[in-house]
């Protein structure tokens, strides 16, 4: 288990798959944790089942791509807790658009909740994160092998995601880590229509014979965020059973 007693943890999209796994394990580790969603409802049903109790969570409303609504999220985050030491952006949307006849509204819809939002919530962050703190971006396996047909601007925005986190990784040191996961195929709402087309087949093809859990990807968000990655910055970890193995 990991000791994240006294620290405080904004996590965006933890309504989600992956986010209220985050949110879990962090919790369980001793964290408070700032639950940030576009879907309130969803969030408070996630910080019930996360902290029964609401002592260590504080769930607020924020559209990532809203700089507004994030200016009132740090600023509920400093008031309840006091600091802020770790974030993590998992909040992002996957739309099917075939390229050739995607518009500009769809392109700029993924490119925006994908991209821009980690863009400015890392830059308010950073002006109130405690020396020491750590950023995690969930970027995807996208990033690395190109999106999966139709999701040409996902694949473009994970890309981007992960160039964005090793150079803000250069500027941030020593003060602030800033890492990124690159999950593969991981059982939560947001792949469940693209597993459907899939089936059961394509398990088989996964080195390790079965889709990834949200709490394997919270696992190797809490180990960058933790002692134990001190020396770590700039990089990223892939969690996806072997499906991909890169060069
Ligand atoms: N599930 C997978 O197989 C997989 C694979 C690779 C990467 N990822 C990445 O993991 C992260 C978490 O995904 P998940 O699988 O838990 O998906 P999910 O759909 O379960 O969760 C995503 C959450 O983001 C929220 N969200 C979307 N747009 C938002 C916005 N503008 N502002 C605030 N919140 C917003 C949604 O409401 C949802 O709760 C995403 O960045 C995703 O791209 C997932």
């Amino acid at each position: 288990m990991f000791d994240f007693s006294e620290r405080v943890l904004l996590v965006t999209g933890a309504a989600g798959g992956i986010g209220r796994a985050v949110a879990q394990e962090f919790v369980t580790g001793g964290a408070n944790v700032v639950m940030t969603d576009i879907n309130y409802d969803a969030t408070i049903e996630a910080a019930q089942a996360v902290d029964p109790l609401g002592t260590r969570t504080e769930v607020i409303r924020m559209d990532a791509t809203a700089t507004a609504d994030i200016e009132r999220a740090i600023e509920r985050c400093m008031t309840r807790f006091g600091k802020l030491d770790y974030l993590v952006t998992a909040a992002a949307i996957f739309e099917g658009d075939p390229f050739d006849t995607m518009t500009d509204e769809q392109w700029r819809r993924t490119i925006s909740a994908n991209l821009d939002s980690v863009f400015y919530i890392c830059r308010r962050a950073v002006r109130v994160m405690t020396d020491g703190g750590a950023i995690v971006n969930v970027a995807s396996e996208a990033a690395h092998t190109g999106g999966s047909p139709k999701h040409a601007h996902y694949g473009a925005t994970k890309a981007g995601v992960l160039a964005f986190t090793k150079t803000i990784a250069r500027e941030l040191a020593p003060r602030i880590r800033v890492n990124a996961v690159s999950p593969g195929t991981i059982e939560t709402p947001m792949v469940s229509c693209w597993l459907d087309e899939h089936g059961p087949d394509y398990i088989n093809t996964i080195p390790m014979r079965r889709l990834g859990t949200p709490r394997d990807v919270a696992q190797a968000i809490a180990f960058l965020c933790g002692e134990a990655a001190g020396y770590i910055t700039g990089t990223t970890i892939h969690v996806n059973g072997g499906s991909y193995v890169g060069a």
